[in-house]
């Protein structure tokens, strides 16, 4: 997918500004407060989803203005599009001149994938992050894993209430028999996929991040099963833990529990890693992401990164510059010594919310 044209108008602190994206790579620099990131937080928006940045839609109206709206034209593998938000205190979606019931509607339609620095807190920070990510991941090529996750959600939340009010040992006991077999069965099955694409992810994620390094480091996940000492079932597990659990007051395994440990050169770049070998594995599997997606759906995401160049020596600068083929990216930065290393692509100056 490609992006040809794009507007904003009132769009925080952009007046009106009207770009005509190059099929590759582009660079929006400036210095700090200038509204880079709007931009790219304008593009996002058509992909349906909130802001990454707002949880009320009408912090992105220019302060002092009724709405803000953004156009872009864009070309898929199977047409070309156009398509309109309009922004008050909410999202008005239009898709080839056609109002949409709610711009979640946009969302398989304007595939795009968006690196921000907020999105290092999935190496950083604890496993949660790490399982939302692949999750969420697996959901965009797998609606049918939603479903999946949503019920096998529900079993822990029953679970944790009747572990949690564990007065009477024996009906516990009963209750538990009587779920343990579909919890450990969904339980299995999201395993089972998470396992499956991570071995998708791996050959994408290991070439990306082989690049950035100068073929210095290698990428690697672990797969932790909480609780897990060898090669037990989760139904084995589980059982194994049943008087913790009861103890404990909630499901202590499964894979709500579960991490993958992101290794560089063999060990967890979350315990080890340098602040740019972390960042390289974040954006290493943000594009490999994308990756994954054009190789289920054809369709190719555009990549939105943020800030990505800070931390990053000159090589690893030079490999997003330079070789992310085939692909449309938009890369914001203050440094403008970056554009001046890259061989092709398109560079957009911005001050006060104005293209110089
Ligand atoms: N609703 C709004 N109306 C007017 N201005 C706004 C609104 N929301 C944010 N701004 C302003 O937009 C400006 C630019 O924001 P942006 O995050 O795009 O900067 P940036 O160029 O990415 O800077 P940095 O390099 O620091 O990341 C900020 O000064 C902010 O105050
Ligand atoms: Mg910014």
């Amino acid at each position: 997918m490609k992006i040809t044209e794009l507007s904003l108008e009132n769009y925080r602190n952009i007046e009106n500004i009207s770009l005509s994206p190059c099929e590759g790579v582009n660079i929006i620099y400036g210095e700090n407060a200038q509204g880079k990131t709007n931009i790219l937080e304008a593009i996002f928006l058509f992909t349906g989803l909130k802001s990454f940045r707002s949880s009320k839609d009408s912090e992105l109206v220019m302060f002092g203005k009724d709405f803000s709206r953004i156009k872009t034209q864009f070309e898929t593998s199977h047409r070309k599009n156009t398509s309109e938000i309009k922004i008050t205190d909410r999202r008005r979606a239009s898709l080839n001149g056609v109002s949409l019931k709610s711009p979640t509607e946009l969302m398989s339609r304007f595939p795009a994938s968006l690196f921000s620095p907020g999105f290092m807190s999935l190496i950083q920070n604890g496993p949660s992050e790490r399982r939302k990510f692949i999750d969420s991941a697996i959901c965009q090529i797998k609606p049918r894993y939603a479903v999946l996750l949503s019920e096998y959600t529900k079993l822990v939340k029953q679970r944790n209430a009747v572990l949690k009010d564990n007065e009477d040992i024996k009906s516990v006991r009963l209750f538990l028999d009587c779920i343990n077999d579909a919890f450990t069965n969904l339980g299995e099955e999201i395993y089972r996929e998470r396992k499956e694409y991570l071995d998708l992810l791996l050959p994408y994620v290991s070439e990306i991040y082989s690049g950035l390094s100068s073929g210095k480091e290698e990428i690697s996940f672990t797969y932790l099963r909480k609780g897990c000492h060898g090669e037990e079932s989760l139904k084995e597990i589980v059982k194994n833990h049943e008087k913790a659990d009861i103890n404990a007051g909630i499901t202590l395994t499964g894979p709500h529990r579960d991490d993958i440990e992101i290794n560089i050169n063999s060990v967890s770049a979350r315990s080890f890693g340098s602040q740019g070998q972390k960042r390289s594995a974040a954006i290493a599997l943000k594009l490999s992401e994308a990756q994954v997606i054009k190789s289920i759906t054809g369709e190719e995401p555009v990549i939105l990164l943020d800030d990505v160049m800070s931390e990053l020596d000159t090589l690893r600068q030079d490999y997003i510059l330079n070789h992310i083929k085939d692909r449309q990216v938009f890369i914001t930065c203050c440094d403008p010594g970056s554009i001046l290393r890259m061989s092709e692509g398109k560079t957009f100056s911005i001050k006060e919310g104005r293209l110089k």
